[in-house]
């Protein structure tokens, strides 16, 4: 296991590029499934998850060249591809169940241990299910394991999601491709990385229509073809960064974003007291004052990203008043705010809700990362705090952040990576 050893107190300063987004790469591999041959994917970030997933795939059958210095995975998929995703692999990261659609579309049968990831929340899959159950598949739960299959194939159906899941609307997507008839899926997601699926889909020969919109229409189609497709930039990456340089006061250039997806919380930033530039794709953050409060509230995308809520947490940790933080996507993500108390932070939490009075100062500590964002949430309280920081467990933020200690060093903060074993 390793750590992040973090010396407060630098400000951040300079240039960064954002790779390709991780929650559009991993289901751009399971769309991949979908066509015999040769796929290729560009701007691939070089994150563990990635490795995972191409682990996955090479279980079903498929080549996987991932050249993570070239930001490139190719992916030739055989005719016959395999349907069992190995039990081992699936309880890393929860991206797994993505693969269920395609191979219940491809094979018509899929089996796929319960999913890992990161313990933020019951993620039911009751949206996933529903979903392929009007479409035709069964559904059997053995131990450890959920069985889907089809052996007639999947039909077009009309459905009306029950909350606008990514992974559901992913899922139905994939599967919706190649059924036989006309699929409506109604109140799906509309994250940018829902778009990138999309995209890269049509691009395949798939026929869907409403792109970005809460109703999508999917013409099925007898057989896909494989394509080259560039991911979507990471804009949670791309938030972070913009986080971190408010945070240590700082003056960061962040580059190969599309600024229209982090329209929120660059807004948020403003109100923080940050001079925000945005062009179409870079972003200039900077910002000379403490942080006044903001107040925050989760919703699926166009609203605040989750993801960046642990980030916003930490900007507020910092800043002149008092902030509403409100969760409502994942339950247990405010296991955070009670890591963020070690560093003397003022921070309450009740139901979804947490309460936060900002501190002129932090103290450093040693904390235990307990997902990718928390992680780097722990490792912003660190960067201004008073002393020295450890942030323990930090393969959690290796699944998200690529190069991280090596991309903070360059824009000057103090990071390093140890060993736990030496602390
Ligand atoms: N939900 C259900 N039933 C379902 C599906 C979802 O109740 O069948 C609930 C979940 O329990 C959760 C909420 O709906 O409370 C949202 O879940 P969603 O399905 O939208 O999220 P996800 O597909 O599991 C992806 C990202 C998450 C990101 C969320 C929301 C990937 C691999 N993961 O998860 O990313 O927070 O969408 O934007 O794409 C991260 O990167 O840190 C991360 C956790």
């Amino acid at each position: 296991m390793e750590a992040f050893r973090v010396t407060g107190g630098a400000r951040l300063a300079g240039t960064v590029a954002v790779p390709g987004a991780k929650n559009s790469v991993l289901k751009l591999m399971a769309a991949a499934l979908l066509a015999p041959g040769r796929t290729t994917l560009t701007k691939v970030p070089h994150i563990l998850d990635v490795e995972v997933m191409a682990d996955i795939a090479r279980g079903l059958g498929v080549d996987v060249d991932y050249t993570p210095e070239r930001g490139e995975v190719m992916m030739d998929v055989p005719a016959d591809l395999g349907c069992e995703i190995d039990p081992d692999l699936a309880k890393k990261m929860r991206a797994s169940i993505s693969m269920m659609g395609a191979l219940v579309a491809r094979n018509g049968r899929a089996v796929v241990a319960l999913p890992g990831g990161d313990a933020i929340g019951a993620r039911g899959l009751d949206i996933h299910i529903g979903g392929l159950t009007a479409m035709g598949a069964d559904f059997e739960l053995q131990p450890g394991s959920l069985v889907a299959s089809a052996p007639n194939g999947l039909r077009g159906a009309r459905l009306n999601l029950d909350f606008p899941s990514v992974g559901a609307t992913e899922n139905l997507l994939m599967a919706a491709v190649l059924a036989d008839g006309t699929t409506v899926l109604d109140n799906v997601a509309r994250e940018p990385e829902i778009v990138d699926l999309i995209t890269m889909l049509n691009d395949m020969g798939a026929r869907i229509e409403g792109a970005g919109s809460p109703t999508l229409i999917i013409e099925g189609v007898d057989a896909l073809w494989p394509t080259e497709h560039a991911t979507v930039p990471d804009r949670i990456v791309a938030g972070t960064w913009a986080a971190m340089a408010a945070m240590t006061m700082g003056d960061v250039v962040v580059e190969n974003v599309v600024s229209a997806h982090l329209a929120l919380p660059l807004r948020r930033l403003v109100e923080m007291g940050a001079e925000v530039d945005s062009r179409p794709d870079s972003i200039r953050v900077r910002m000379d004052r403490r942080p006044l409060a903001v107040d925050v509230r989760t919703l699926p995308y166009p609203g605040f990203a989750t993801d960046l809520q642990p980030q916003f947490i930490a900007l507020n940790a910092i800043a002149e008043g008092v902030a509403m933080v409100t969760e409502n996507l994942f339950e247990s993500r405010f296991a955070f705010v009670s890591a963020l108390a070690a560093f003397g932070a003022k921070v309450s939490t009740d139901g979804h809700h947490a309460m936060i009075r900002g501190r002129p100062k932090l103290t450093g500590a040693t904390v235990t990362a307990t997902d990718v964002r928390a992680g780097v949430g722990l490792v912003m309280a660190g960067l201004v705090a008073d002393g020295v920081t450890t942030v323990l467990d930090v393969h959690h933020i290796d699944r998200g952040y690529a190069n991280f200690t090596d991309l903070v060093t360059a824009l000057g903060g103090k990071i390093e990576r140890v060993d736990e074993a030496s602390i």
